[in-house]
């Protein structure tokens, strides 16, 4: 049997190139060698508040944009979090053995917290619910971006602290980054992490934004004064900007520097805007193809939670015997 593999990324805001090169990316490249489960964490999203009939509508978009970067649905499974209510019920399992002081020093706490003027429960619980998606599925690696890693330490440590309790229980998984394109930074600040929440219309480049748009942005991109590319001094816009050449273009370091070295940022970002274009182009076609076909995406949806509902409550079935909890004789 093949190892499994579960990720997910929220349905709220526009999916953006940090989110393709930090997972999705990765996802595509390693589902046919693991049993993939691939995620929409709509219960994570409504952490902070979703107009509802936005939510709805990204949640069939994000559907799409997986299928559209080219995770198979035959190979892979495709499931909205919220279809299976198992994932919350062994997220209240796990808060029970999570002390609150791990939770109130996660960073994405930290940061979420300070931008709400009442922070809901959820925003302190998300990363348990997190844990419980990934735990449910007895996950041995999970592909993500690197601002997610504290997450998945937090993850471990739920997952061993409930072993020690109850006895054996939980697979611990492993976090896998991509080589390049982990953390990639906005193109306006790039200090900041891209976010798909960030203001500004300079910031992230969407995949589902125009090639001329596309363009704009990245040519528009922060750089510094320098005349051209030193890769033994590369400011955070520069590093960034060739940070996105090489995760799209698959190069490596001797073959970036070769052809980099000493070119105007000008050049420079007229082929970075090139090979992003040339990338997302396809994934847009397929994209508009899979939305144009009604009830596509909703078919894939449904069988995707059929085919996980099975693995997911027999995880529950199995902590609540662990716990003591009552199950029918
Ligand atoms: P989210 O948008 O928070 O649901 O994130 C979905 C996935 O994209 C997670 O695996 C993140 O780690 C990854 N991700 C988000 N932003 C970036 C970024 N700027 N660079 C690389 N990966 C990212
Ligand atoms: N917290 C993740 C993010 O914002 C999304 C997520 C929820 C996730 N559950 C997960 C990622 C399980 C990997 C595995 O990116």
């Amino acid at each position: 049997m093949k190892p499994r593999v579960f990720s997910g990324m929220q349905p709220s805001g526009n999916l953006h190139i940090g989110n393709y090169l930090g997972a999705l990316k990765n996802w595509v490249r390693i589902q046919s060698d693991y049993e993939a489960i691939f995620c929409i964490v709509d219960m994570h999203a409504v952490t902070v508040y979703q107009n509802p009939d936005e939510l709805r509508a990204k949640i069939r978009e994000l559907a799409a944009l997986y299928l559209a970067a080219g995770i198979d649905p035959k190979q892979s499974t495709i499931m909205v979090q919220s279809a299976v209510p198992a994932h919350a019920e062994l997220c209240w399992m796990l808060t029970c053995v999570t002390p609150v002081g791990w939770l109130q020093r996660m960073t994405q706490f930290k940061a979420k917290a300070a931008e709400q003027e009442t922070v809901g429960d959820g925003l302190l619980q998300y990363p348990v619910l997190m844990a419980a998606d990934i735990l449910l599925y007895q996950a041995a690696i999970v592909p993500v971006g690197e601002d997610q890693t504290q997450h998945l330490e937090l993850t471990r440590d739920i997952a061993q602290r409930f072993n020690s309790l109850y006895g054996e229980t939980f697979v611990m998984p492993e976090t896998s980054l991509p080589s390049v394109g982990a953390r990639i930074m906005g193109l306006d600040d790039p200090t900041k992490k891209m976010s798909k929440s960030a203001p500004g219309s300079g910031h992230a480049v969407a995949l589902l934004d125009p090639p001329a748009t596309i363009r704009k942005k990245i040519m528009r991109a922060t750089t510094d004064s320098a005349p051209g590319v030193d890769f033994d001094v590369l400011s955070p816009g520069v590093a960034n900007l060739l940070g996105i050449f090489q995760a799209f273009s698959g190069w490596d370091d001797a073959q970036m520097r070769a052809h980099f070295s000493g070119m105007r940022y000008g050049e420079l970002k007229k082929q970075v805007a090139d090979m992003v274009i040339a990338n997302l182009e396809p994934l847009q076609k397929r994209y508009n193809e899979i939305v144009s076909e009604k009830g596509y995406v909703d078919a894939v949806l449904r069988e995707g939670a059929e085919r996980v509902t099975p693995i997911a409550n027999a995880t529950v079935e199995l902590v609540k015997r662990r716990m003591g909890l009552y199950t029918p004789c």
